[in-house]
């Protein structure tokens, strides 16, 4: 069954038209890249997905249903997690503390309520191993690489097991080595059938992980296709304007 389905998505900032009649559709397990030049709307489309804020108009269908999301804890239950953009991480916390950030274990004594480390430190190692991440849970995001805090934000968007993962531009910021690291990462979350809308401006990161390319073009859909029916050079073209529509 079609996990995500959107119909005529728009949305206006006032008078600016961010996003116009956006039809998309996300099966489990698949990866969709969704590109676009700066101000083309992704982060927009990806923030209503994420119940960041409300559609202007159309309608959103997870599994058939139709939802309204009223904020992102609405999304959240639904099985829709997300990376954003600045990863939104807390460098003087550890790795294990921000996976759980928000959602931390707790332990009952009596009338008494503990956090449970331990608890915390064994479930998020767990998770960077099936990542095959060599973060470790005890470690402060603030010393830690751009790979390695990718990886805490992916581990902490599996806490819930969700159907559909949001990334906005996960590897925009850090090393070749990392980005590989990343890629892995997403390859992944594909495997253990999760879906993926994958923002990047990096053409290779979008045709070595991605099932389908979507593309945005001042707001409105202007591409949606197999990755092997595609090429970077078509892409290229329908993000600048040079390809009219594909
Ligand atoms: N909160 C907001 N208030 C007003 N306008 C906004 C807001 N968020 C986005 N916009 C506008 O909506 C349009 C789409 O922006 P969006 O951030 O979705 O682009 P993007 O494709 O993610 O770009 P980038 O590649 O630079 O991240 C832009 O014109 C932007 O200025
Ligand atoms: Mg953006």
């Amino acid at each position: 069954m079609t996990l995500l389905s959107l119909k005529g998505v728009s949305k206006n900032f006032g008078a600016i038209q961010a996003l116009t009649g956006i039809d998309l559709e996300i099966q489990p397990g698949e990866a969709v890249g969704l590109m676009g030049d700066n101000g083309a709307g992704k982060s927009t489309l990806v923030k209503i997905i994420a119940g960041n804020f409300p559609q202007s108009g159309g309608s959103i269908e997870i599994e058939g249903r139709q939802v309204q999301f009223h904020k992102p804890i609405d999304a959240r239950h639904a099985g829709i997690e997300v990376v954003y953009q600045d990863l939104a991480l807390c460098d003087n916390l550890t790795a294990a503390a921000n996976v759980f950030l928000g959602r931390e274990i707790k332990r009952r004594i009596g009338p008494f309520s503990y956090l449970d480390h331990q608890a915390m430190y064994d479930r998020a190692g767990e998770l960077f191993v099936e990542l095959k991440s060599e973060t470790r849970p005890r470690d402060y995001v603030r010393q830690m690489s751009g790979g390695q805090r990718q990886a805490v934000a992916i581990a902490r968007t599996r806490l819930s097991d969700p159907k559909l993962v949001l990334m906005d531009e996960p590897t925009a910021a850090i090393s070749v080595r990392q980005v590989a690291e990343v890629l892995d990462l997403i390859k992944r979350l594909k495997e253990t059938n999760h879906a993926v809308i994958l923002i990047s401006h990096r053409m290779p990161d979008v045709f070595e992980v991605c099932d389908r390319v979507a593309v945005l073009r001042r707001g409105r859909k202007v591409a949606d296709k197999a990755i092997a029916q595609s090429t970077p050079e078509e892409v290229t073209g329908l993000i600048t304007g040079a390809i009219e529509a594909a």
